[in-house]
């Protein structure tokens, strides 16, 4: 998969794109990332990309013609404005709230741009000019859409295949199937009186695996009930639902 990614701080993703998952991720070839400064751009004097808002108020916002030059450039470079090719996408905090289901869906694309703004974000005709999705991390306001595309870039590469070591364990994580992740437990098997749960040290993996699910809906019933939701649930999984709600009651 190859990920451009358009911003006025290209230094700002070196350290991260540089250890852990991300890194193998890139070494072994199954996620190339190519980073673009559209301050390179800009035809003003002093390469400037921010300008003051009509109507007053604080902060500058991101002008047009760099962004518009530099994603131009790219799209035809890449895609000969064949937009079916691609997805674009705009970090804001006017867009949809990201999600585990839009990481998965984004991780199937041979090619996704994302753009992160700056200061007071651009210029609202931008999203006029060319077919992005809006994308939000969260509700809150950063600094710019650097940190949310890192977000972004690193929940999807864990879902392209390869990427984590183990198949399984992107598989069983949190929020597939809408729950959160079971407890997990390392050595020693007792720390200062805390016990991990016999069943867990038994060896008995049909055992081990019912015991994972259970706690699973236990601990989202308990700490993320907004996530449960009957309609990705098997029937396995709702009885234990109604169960755990019962004994809670
Ligand atoms: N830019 C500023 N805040 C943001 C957010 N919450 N998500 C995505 N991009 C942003």
């Amino acid at each position: 998969m190859l990920i451009d990614v358009i911003t006025l701080f290209p230094e700002y993703y070196k350290s991260p794109l540089d250890v852990s998952i991300l890194k193998i991720a890139i070494e072994t070839g199954l996620i190339e990332i190519e980073l673009h400064d559209f301050r390179s751009f800009s035809k003003g004097k002093h390469r400037q990309v921010d300008d003051s808002p009509y109507g007053g108020g604080p902060g500058m916002v991101l002008m047009l013609q760099p962004i518009v030059d530099c994603l131009e450039e790219l799209i035809d470079r890449r895609l000969k404005e064949d937009y079916q090719r691609t997805r674009l996408i705009l970090l804001t905090c006017d867009g949809k709230t990201f999600n585990q289901e839009t990481a998965c869906k984004l991780s199937n694309e041979e090619h996704i741009i994302l753009v992160s703004g700056h200061y007071e974000g651009f210029d609202s005709r931008l999203t006029q000019l060319f077919p992005f999705e809006e994308i939000s991390i969260g509700n809150y306001v950063l600094s710019g859409g650097e940190a949310a595309s890192l977000v972004v870039i690193e929940s999807i590469a864990r879902e392209i295949p390869g990427v984590l070591g183990n198949p399984e364990s992107a598989q069983a994580e949190s929020f597939r199937h809408g729950l959160l992740d079971h407890s997990s437990f390392t050595r020693p098997p007792d720390f200062r009186g805390l016990k991990v749960p016999d069943v867990l040290q038994g060896g008995n993996h049909k055992l081990i695996d019912e015991w994972r699910l259970k706690e699973s809906i236990r601990k989202t019933i308990k700490k993320r009930p907004d996530l449960l939701n009957s309609d990705q649930l098997d029937e396995k999984s709702q009885k234990i639902v109604d169960e755990i709600k019962k004994e809670l009651e």
